[in-house]
């Protein structure tokens, strides 16, 4: 299987960025398996429609609830009508800017699962509780996982808060034992392999090490995934 390269593009981009950004990937990626880029909700339609074929696309976040009074928000079932296939649950900018909570995130893990769309659940510690990781890890995956039965579609994005858009990475022994423990508390869970990705600062120099780890299924970029021609050699990377 092809290893994951998931972009998330954050809050950056606008729609007349997409066609440029698809052809870029069309000309140079010959590599597309499992390649998928999370943007604003807004351009999902969008990309979905010229992505087809190409890549998969997913969104940045979605409410637990199917509809309802919830203003501003956008639930899984609208997510998956645009075309996209993914969603990414619990990204640290959630959890830090917006006080998602544990039991928040859960939820959307069920409904988003619930309707069919890959979960990207991601989890990781900041700086101050790197001496702790596995404790703060261990909360967050179990937590975060506690309102479904399996792990169907579910995907762990370990990501260090600290990595995350700073130039910092984790070292590769590091993220091969927290991704070893990650996929250990999930089989004790459920029984089952789950597939961990690894986020915070990857780029085409760094990523054929990172993605060279057996523990390691795949990475979730963030600014490296705004510039196509940097997205395809991450992908290209995967060897
Ligand atoms: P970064 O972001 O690659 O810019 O560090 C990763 C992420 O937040 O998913």
């Amino acid at each position: 299987m092809n290893k994951y390269i998931i972009g998330n593009w954050k809050m950056n981009k606008s729609l007349s960025e997409i066609s440029p950004f698809v052809k870029t990937l069309k000309k140079l990626g010959k590599n597309q398996k499992n390649m998928s880029v999370c943007v604003p909700s807004v351009m999902l339609t969008e990309i979905s429609k010229q992505a087809k074929g190409l890549f998969e696309v997913g969104a940045q976040n979605c409410h637990y609830a199917k509809k309802g009074a919830f203003t501003g928000e956008v639930s899984a079932e609208m997510i998956k009508e645009t075309g996209a296939s993914l969603v990414l649950i619990g990204h640290s900018e959630r959890r830090h800017y917006f006080d998602e909570s544990n039991e928040f995130i859960a939820k959307k893990v069920k409904e988003a699962q619930t309707v069919g769309l890959k979960v990207i659940l991601c989890v990781g510690e900041t700086l101050e509780e790197k001496p702790k990781f596995k404790s703060v890890i261990k909360k967050q995956v179990i937590e975060s996982l506690s309102a479904i039965n399996n792990i169907n579609n579910i995907v762990i994005a370990y990501e260090p808060v600290w990595a995350i858009g700073t130039g910092k990475v984790a070292t590769t022994s590091d993220i091969a034992k927290a991704h070893s423990y990650i996929k250990e508390i999930v089989k004790a869970k459920f029984g089952e392999d789950v597939s961990v990705l690894y986020g915070g600062s990857v780029n085409s120099k760094i990523s054929a090490e990172i993605l060279a780890l057996s523990e390691v299924d795949g990475v979730l970029v963030g600014g490296a995934s705004l510039d196509a021609t940097e997205f395809v050699k991450i992908a290209e990377s995967r060897g």
